[in-house]
């Protein structure tokens, strides 16, 4: 039987690759093994028990503080050992994530194909994304299969030379994720709570934010909070030490902000549908807010995400206090221009990717 090796270890790659995970079980016709890096821990646990998959194999390789020369060498040399007891015919790596990139690596080192799922996001800045850019431009040069959710994100790699019978448009497996969780008559303590306010929904973690940036992101988000009394702010603190001891100082001691453990995700894309307005630099959360009609306001300076912004729904507002500040009170005074914001556009296909993507590799291989 052909045998499958699906990999990951952070949670935007487990909510991503747990239906593609769930189509080839459902499917029986392939053997599939799933391995977790560890690269996350709890927040990886939290999807994966979500969505009922336990992995074949655990690297564990999540220490607190991680380096990104820690994950890539504890990836690499981890992913040796499981490449060669579980012989796959083909390993699936997706976005870019230093898990997905160092498996990527391995996998070439055995000379196994690899699929990249979400292939083909660019901003063509190394730093920024970073290393993220650089990651999925790694994987790229590897892969033999490109599922790219976009004809955007596909076209990219053609003018980079890849082969076009390689590439493919699937669509985005977390439309895929999203149609399970997403529930009109969600309820709970936290929309309560926001009852009668606006929800502010923020996430704030990347490499290249922290430290002054995040502290100037944080500072507009706290002027904004003091200065209207009907807006509350919810923030699923990610777990990094670094992000948690700017978020305490800037954004701690305020009644309307609230500081929480990350969510899982059936919460998290269900809040997110109840919030107002969402703050991030996250590149999932670009993804489903399309599909849910919120606008959010994206703190970086580039984004591989091009199809919300062109959908109407994304604005790009840097990492500057002042900016984020002045560009959070206009959507909140202006109902205009909130209202244009909140057309629910969908850029990322119709919740059949993992489908796709299951047919191609059965065509191939069967
Ligand atoms: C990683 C990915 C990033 C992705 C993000 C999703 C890389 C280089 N970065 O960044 O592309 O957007 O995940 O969230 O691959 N931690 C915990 N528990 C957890 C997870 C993290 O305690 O469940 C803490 C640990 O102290 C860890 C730190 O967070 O050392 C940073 O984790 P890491 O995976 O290195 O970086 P992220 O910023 O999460
Ligand atoms: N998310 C979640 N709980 C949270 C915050 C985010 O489940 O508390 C989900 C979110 O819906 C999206 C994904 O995590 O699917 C985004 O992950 P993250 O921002 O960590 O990484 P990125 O997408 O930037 O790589």
């Amino acid at each position: 039987m052909v045998k499958l090796l699906i990999v990951f270890g952070t949670r935007p790659e487990a909510i991503k690759m747990c239906p593609l995970v769930k189509e080839f079980r459902r499917r029986g016709r392939m053997e599939v093994r799933v391995c977790v890096t560890g690269q996350h821990r709890e927040m990886l646990d939290q999807v994966l028990g979500l969505f009922e998959v336990v992995p074949d194999y655990d690297l564990q390789i999540m220490q607190k503080g991680q380096t990104l020369y820690d994950v890539t060498t504890r990836v690499l040399c981890g992913m040796k050992e499981v490449l060669e007891d579980c012989r796959p015919d083909l390993v699936f790596v997706h976005g870019d994530t230093t898990t997905a990139f160092a498996s990527s690596l391995a996998s070439l080192y055995q000379q196994i194909p690899v699929a990249h799922v979400e292939a083909g996001l660019r901003t063509n800045n190394i730093y920024s994304p970073f290393p993220e850019e650089y990651n999925r431009q790694a994987i790229g040069l590897v892969a033999r299969y490109h599922f790219s959710p976009t004809r955007r994100a596909a076209d990219n790699l053609l003018r980079e030379g890849k082969p076009a019978e390689h590439i493919f448009v699937t669509g985005n497996t977390v439309i895929d994720a999203m149609q399970t969780t997403v529930r009109p008559d969600y309820d709970s303590e936290i929309t309560r709570w926001a009852k009668d306010s606006r929800l502010l929904m923020m996430t704030a973690h990347r490499r290249e934010n922290l430290g002054e940036p995040m502290r100037g992101m944080f500072r507009a988000i706290r002027r904004v909070a003091e200065e209207y009394p009907d807006v509350k702010v919810l923030y699923p603190v990610h777990p990094n030490p670094a992000v948690r001891r700017v978020a305490s100082e800037v954004l701690g001691g305020c009644g309307r902000i609230r500081l929480i453990e990350p969510l899982d995700p059936f919460d998290f894309h269900n809040l997110m549908n109840h919030a107002y307005l969402i703050l991030s630099d996250s590149g999932g959360v670009q993804e489903e807010a399309p599909a849910l009609g919120k606008p959010v306001l994206v703190m970086r300076d580039t984004t591989e995400r091009p199809e919300g912004v062109e959908a109407g729904t994304l604005e790009l507002v840097g990492t500057r206090e002042e900016p984020i500040y002045r560009a959070c009170r206009s959507l909140l005074d202006d109902p205009e221009k909130y209202q244009r914001m909140s057309r629910a556009q969908n850029p990322y296909g119709d919740g059949r990717a993992s489908q796709r993507i299951a047919d191609i590799i059965e065509r191939d291989f069967l």
